[in-house]
């Protein structure tokens, strides 16, 4: 079986979904269901026997030595951290806690583990740490795009934090030879994206007649991968990367900010036209911009092309059509969420003990 933490959230919910959609081999998902944790995205598995979950803390070492002793997994992809750069700028204490510390943890209990192993398991095991390319900095309008060996450079207590557990993850491999891969992927969308990152966000704050708020000029450039395609790319460095390494993914899609969310306004209004006719666009408003501000992000994926043979499977136009329609038809799941209903999931469903 394989441990994944952080599946309750935003892409972890995405690949234990996708997961046990394309193989039959049992999944445990450690979360500690903080904001971002929502137990509805994997609803549909409640019955699954291949599935199990545990509510817990990454920062908690009886509690993963536990873990991996009675499941004893042949992998973990470690998805678990604090992940919006906003309220990393607001209080990021919590992302030094989960993203470096949590990393920390895992990675001592993993090793312990491991260390346990007969040989041929431990030959055969795998630490997947699941990475950003924020961790790079801030690109140049006309610069290549981030490489496997573009320096470091975070600008925000989020990337700061994440390119801190990347170290950690790759000095685990370096000094104890603990089998470690490293992905730094792009800015994932698609279904079950909680509606404070940029997407979601336009889309629910469109139809709910609120204003659409643009960050400075938007004219900052990000590079958009449809979350499953992140997901089956994860599974490719699972089954055929190599120990030591780091995959760089993205989108092949960059876009700025403010002609995404004009994209997004004209999918809406042919699909869901406004009452009085006029474009979702009229909505939009320029704030301020976030302290920081990265102008650039891109990914040169041609390393997990060439090795791994993973190439994204949408385009922008397609995997964006893809999202707007779901959260069309899921406007339940964003009420819910909105409203904080989907913290009483476990309580409803398992009952007050485990609330
Ligand atoms: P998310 O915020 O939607 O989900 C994070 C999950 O981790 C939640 O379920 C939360 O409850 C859980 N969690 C938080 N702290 C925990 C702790 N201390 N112990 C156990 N569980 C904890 O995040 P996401 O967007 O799904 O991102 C998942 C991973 O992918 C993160 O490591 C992030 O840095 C990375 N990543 C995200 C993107 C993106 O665009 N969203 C892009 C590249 C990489
Ligand atoms: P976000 O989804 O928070 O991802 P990240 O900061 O990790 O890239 O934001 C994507 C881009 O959209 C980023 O340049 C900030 C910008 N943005 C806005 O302009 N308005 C908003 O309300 C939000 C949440 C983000």
């Amino acid at each position: 079986m394989i441990l994944v933490t952080g599946g309750a959230g935003f892409i972890g919910a995405n690949f234990i979904l996708d997961w046990l959609a394309a193989c039959d081999e049992p999944v445990v998902n450690l979360d500690k269901l903080t904001y971002a944790g929502n137990l509805e995205n994997l609803a549909s598995l409640v019955r699954d026997a291949r599935y199990g979950f545990v509510q817990g803390d990454i920062v908690d070492r009886a509690l993963l030595d536990n873990l991996l002793a009675v499941h004893k997994p042949r992998a973990i992809v470690h998805f678990a951290a604090e992940s919006h750069v906003d309220r990393s700028i607001r209080g990021p204490g919590e992302f030094i806690r989960t993203n470096v510390e949590g990393a920390f943890t895992l990675l001592e209990a993993a090793r312990a583990y491991w260390s346990s192993l007969p040989s041929a398991e431990k030959a055969a095991f795998r630490f997947h740490h699941v990475s950003t390319d924020e961790v790079y900095g801030s690109l140049a309008p006309e610069a290549a795009p981030f490489a496997e060996t573009h320096p470091y450079a975070p600008n925000s207590p989020y990337s700061a934090s994440k390119a801190a557990s990347d170290h950690l993850a790759r000095a685990w491999f370096h000094t104890y030879r603990l089998p470690v891969s490293i992905s730094n992927c792009s800015n994932n969308y698609g279904p079950f994206h909680f509606p404070e990152k940029l997407i979601p966000l336009v889309i629910t704050s469109a139809l709910a007649g609120k204003p659409l708020p643009v960050y400075g000029d938007g004219r900052q450039v990000r590079d958009w991968l449809y979350v499953r395609d992140h997901c089956v790319a994860i599974r490719r460095i699972l089954a055929a990367g190599r120990a030591g390494e780091t995959y760089n993914v993205g989108g092949d899609s960059e876009m700025s900010n403010i002609a995404l969310i004009g994209m997004i306004c004209a999918l809406l209004d042919a699909l869901r036209p406004r009452a009085d006719g006029l474009s979702y666009a009229r909505q939009i408003v320029h704030v301020a911009d976030r302290p920081g501000h990265d102008r650039r992000y891109a990914i040169d994926a041609r390393k997990i092309e060439r090795e791994l043979g993973w190439r994204p499977s949408e385009t922008l136009a397609s995997g964006i059509e893809k999202t707007v329609r779901w959260y069309l038809e899921n406007e339940d799941w964003t009420a819910r969420v909105q409203s904080g209903a989907y913290r009483e999931w476990m309580t409803r469903h398992y009952g007050a003990a485990h609330g």
